[in-house]
């Protein structure tokens, strides 16, 4: 049996999304896992490395922070009523959260090049939430000042978090306000419907840019409806979809994400160029979806570490079970015949 706790060293942390602005703060400067100096490096370290994995550029990243910035000057000017924004939205695991958290780090990190260390301080020019499952509108905002880091004694009702929030999100100059997991604001249910409206009221009172980021949001009860409308109104919907890999243009930048990842590996005996050589293979067992690319790249530079092999290979790709959704699309179970019947005509 294999002794899990000496696998199990400093895990949790490094995964868990910011849920304070402290805790923010030490996201934004985390930044991406390295092996620091020239090595040779040891085994534990290589696999502390793959065990958070770098972030690369995605064309999906791409087109969100273009289209942040270009509304960003559209609503420069606020004219009191509810902001315009943007929802990131499609399949799940494509990259959404990390996206919006990397859109976040860069807006904080180009206005610390602007002011200084003053931004930690004094500013907070990013905020970041996650719809709470069930969320009623209190839980939301109280979200919002767990973040904050304000104190809510129990006897403080919604409106009085509400201000609070408020005062605290325009004294510290939000200018980005991303709220991950949209979906599950249930708009058809009272308490759905409330947290929505509580949103739209943020919106109206803080100067900043809301984007949201969900699993098919343009499917659930949030655009539906009156609230739904007004929410379709001002929201653009960018979607969040897998890679493709029918044109060239396509095929290019899954290479290109491939080579990232690849570049990215600390093996002894791998062989640049492999992977990419495996780029219609890969496609297929992971439908295009980044998170389970990287998984399965991941995943198979820890057994060629552990197995002593130190290269990625075919066989090694095609030893790794992956998430469910990958698998159900590259392998449909084979169908069974009803018992007593194979081999049978119609
Ligand atoms: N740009 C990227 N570069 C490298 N890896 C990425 C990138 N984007 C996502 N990943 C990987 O894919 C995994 C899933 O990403 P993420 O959680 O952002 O997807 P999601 O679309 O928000 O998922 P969900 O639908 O469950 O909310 C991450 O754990 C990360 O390892
Ligand atoms: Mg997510």
């Amino acid at each position: 049996m294999v002794a899990l706790e000496s696998f199990d060293e400093g895990a949790g942390e490094a995964y868990a999304s910011p849920t304070t602005w402290s805790e923010w703060i030490r996201f934004v400067e985390a930044s991406a896992p390295r092996l620091e100096g020239e090595g040779p490096f040891s085994e534990e370290e290589r696999l502390d490395y793959h065990s958070q994995f770098v972030v690369l550029s995605t064309p999906v990243m791409d087109d969100i922070s273009l289209a942040l910035c270009r509304l960003m000057i559209l609503i420069r000017r606020p004219d009191g009523t509810a902001r315009r924004g943007l929802i990131v939205s499609r399949l799940p695991t494509t990259g959404k959260t990390t996206a919006l958290q990397q859109l976040g780090c860069a807006l904080h990190l180009a206005e610390r090049r602007r002011r200084g260390r003053e931004t930690d301080e004094g500013r907070l020019p990013v905020a970041f939430v996650a719809v709470p499952p069930a969320a009623i509108p209190k839980m939301l905002v109280s979200k919002f000042a767990r973040f904050l880091g304000l104190p809510v004694a129990a006897r403080m009702n919604q409106a009085q978090i509400t201000d609070a929030v408020v005062g605290t999100l325009r004294d510290l100059g939000t200018r980005l306000v991303l709220v991950d997991d949209i979906r599950l604001l249930d708009t058809r249910t009272r308490a759905g419907a409330g947290t929505s409206d509580q949103m739209k009221y943020l919106s109206e009172r803080v100067g900043a840019t809301f984007v949201y980021a969900g699993v098919a949001v343009e499917e659930s009860p949030l655009l539906s409806g009156v609230r739904g409308a007004q929410l379709a109104g001002r929201f653009k919907l960018l979607p969040s979809p897998p890679l493709a890999y029918s044109g060239r243009e396509q095929q290019a930048a899954w290479r290109g994400l491939l080579e990232g990842m690849e570049d990215a590996v600390r093996l002894e005996w791998h062989r640049a160029g492999s992977v990419g050589r495996m780029a219609r293979y890969l496609h297929e067992r992971t439908g295009g979806r980044i998170g389970s690319l990287s998984a399965l790249i991941r995943e198979a530079a820890i057994t060629a570490i552990l197995d002593g092999t130190e290269k990625i290979v075919k066989k090694q790709l095609e030893a790794v079970r992956l998430d469910h959704l990958a698998e159900q699309v590259a392998r449909p179970p084979v169908e069974q015949a009803p018992s007593g019947r194979s081999g049978t005509a119609a």
